[in-house]
C-alpha cells in the first residue's frame, strides 16, 4: 500500500485542487477528449479545432497528462487514456457534463463560500443574482449542462439504488424532480408492469419527453411540467425524490413533503434516495457534497436524526433506511 501522504503534502495537494477543477474544465468545455476519440493530435490541430492559443492549448495537456488524462507521443501528438474517456460525451459514466457545470456555476459559488460560512447564504445568488433554479430556467445552455451533469454524477447509482430496492409491487411510481428521466426509464425497463409519472420543471421535462421516447417507455410515462412548491401529481403508489431533498433547508422540505403526503394514499411509499451522513470523522463524499449544497441551491444532506425529524414534521414515518452499494441510501417513509 502507498504511503499515506505527509500532513504537509496532504495540505499542499488539497490547495492545489482548484488548478485541477479548472484544467477539467476547460477540457471538457473545448470537447478535447471528443476530438481525440478517433486518431491523436497535436496542440495546433486542436488548436486550430477550438480557435484557441496553440502553445497555451498544449501547456493545458501537457499538464493533464502528467495526471494520466491524455498521453503525448515521440511525435507531439496527444491520445486519450483510460482516464480521459470519461471526459468524452454521451459515453456510459460521462462525467463530461459534471466538468463543465463544475468549472462555471460551481466554482464560481465555491469561490464565495467564505461568504457562505459567515452568512448561511448561497454563494450563487451572490454571484448570479437569484437562485439555481431560477437562472437555469432562463439559460438553456446552462440548463441543458446542469441535467448532462446530473446524469454524470447520480447516474451510476440509479442501477444501485433499483438492485437495493424492490419496485416490483408498485403500480405507479412518480419520479419529483426527476430530470432527464434516468431513474424512471431504468425502473420501467426493469419492471415490466410499472408505469411512470416524471415531474420536473416544465422546461426540464420538455427536454426528457424525447428521452423517455428513444428509450422506448414513453407509453408507460407520462411527464408533467410544474412546480413543487404549488402541488405534485396525484396518483402514485411510490413517491421518489432523488437528491431533491438536498437542495433546499427544512422550511422548503417541508412545503414539498406536505404536497406529497396530501396526494399519497395511505399504504404509500415515499422513497427520498440522498447520501446520510454518519457519524464520525471517516471520510465520506456526502460531507463535501454538504457544502456543495450550502454554497450552490441553499440545501443541505443530513444524517438518520435529521431525516427522522423531518419526516415526522411532514406527517410521515421514517420505516427504514435502505443502503445501497453507492453512498446514498433509499429512506423510505410511510404516511402517518
Ligand atoms: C439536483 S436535481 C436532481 C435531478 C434528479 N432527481 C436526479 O437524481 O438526477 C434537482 C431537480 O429538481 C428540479 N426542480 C427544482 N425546482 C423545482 C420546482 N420548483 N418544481 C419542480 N422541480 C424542480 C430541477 O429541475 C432538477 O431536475
Amino acid at each position: 500500500m502507498a504511503d499515506a501522504p505527509s500532513p504537509r503534502t496532504l495540505i499542499f495537494d488539497c490547495i492545489g485542487g482548484s488548478r485541477r477543477t479548472q484544467c477539467l474544465y476547460v477540457a471538457a468545455r473545448l470537447e478535447l477528449a471528443d476530438r481525440l476519440k478517433d486518431k491523436p493530435q497535436t496542440a495546433e490541430q486542436l488548436a486550430t479545432a477550438t480557435g484557441t492559443h496553440g502553445p497555451s492549448l498544449y501547456r493545458l495537456l501537457r499538464a493533464l497528462a502528467s495526471i494520466g488524462i491524455f498521453a503525448e507521443d515521440e511525435q507531439g501528438r496527444f491520445h486519450l487514456t483510460p482516464a480521459a474517456e470519461y471526459l468524452r460525451r454521451g459515453v456510459p459514466g460521462s462525467l463530461q457534463g459534471l466538468a463543465v457545470m463544475a468549472g462555471e456555476e460551481h466554482y464560481h459559488s465555491w469561490g464565495e463560500l467564505l461568504y457562505s460560512v459567515q452568512t448561511g447564504r448561497t454563494g450563487f445568488e451572490r454571484v448570479y443574482g437569484k437562485p439555481i433554479f431560477s437562472y437555469l430556467a432562463e439559460h438553456p445552455r446552462e440548463a441543458q449542462i446542469f441535467d448532462d451533469a446530473m446524469v454524470s454524477v447520480h447516474g451510476p447509482e440509479t442501477a444501485t439504488i433499483l438492485d437495493a430496492y424492490d419496485l416490483s409491487s408498485f403500480g405507479t411510481l412518480v419520479d419529483i424532480g426527476g430530470g432527464n428521466g434516468s431513474v424512471l426509464i431504468e425502473a420501467l425497463r426493469r419492471h415490466p408492469r410499472l408505469r411512470g409519472v416524471l415531474f420536473d420543471r416544465p422546461d426540464v421535462v420538455e427536454r426528457a419527453r424525447p428521452l423517455l421516447e428513444k428509450a422506448v417507455v414513453a407509453d408507460r410515462c407520462q411527464t408533467v411540467g410544474g412546480n413543487f412548491f404549488e402541488s405534485v401529481p396525484a396518483g402514485g403508489d411510490a413517491y421518489l425524490l432523488r437528491h431533491i431533498i438536498h437542495d433546499w433547508y427544512d422550511p422548503e422540505c417541508l412545503t414539498i413533503l406536505g404536497h406529497v403526503r396530501r396526494v399519497i394514499p395511505p399504504a404509500g411509499k415515499l422513497l427520498v434516495i440522498e447520501p446520510v451522513i454518519p457519524p464520525g470523522n471517516g471520510p465520506f463524499n456526502g460531507k463535501f457534497q454538504d457544502l456543495t449544497m450550502l454554497v450552490v441551491p441553499g440545501g443541505k444532506e443530513r444524517t438518520e436524526a435529521e431525516y427522522r425529524a423531518l419526516h415526522a414534521k411532514a406527517g410521515f414515518r421514517l420505516a427504514r433506511i435502505v443502503p445501497t452499494r453507492s453512498e446514498v441510501s433509499v429512506i423510505e417513509g410511510v404516511p402517518v
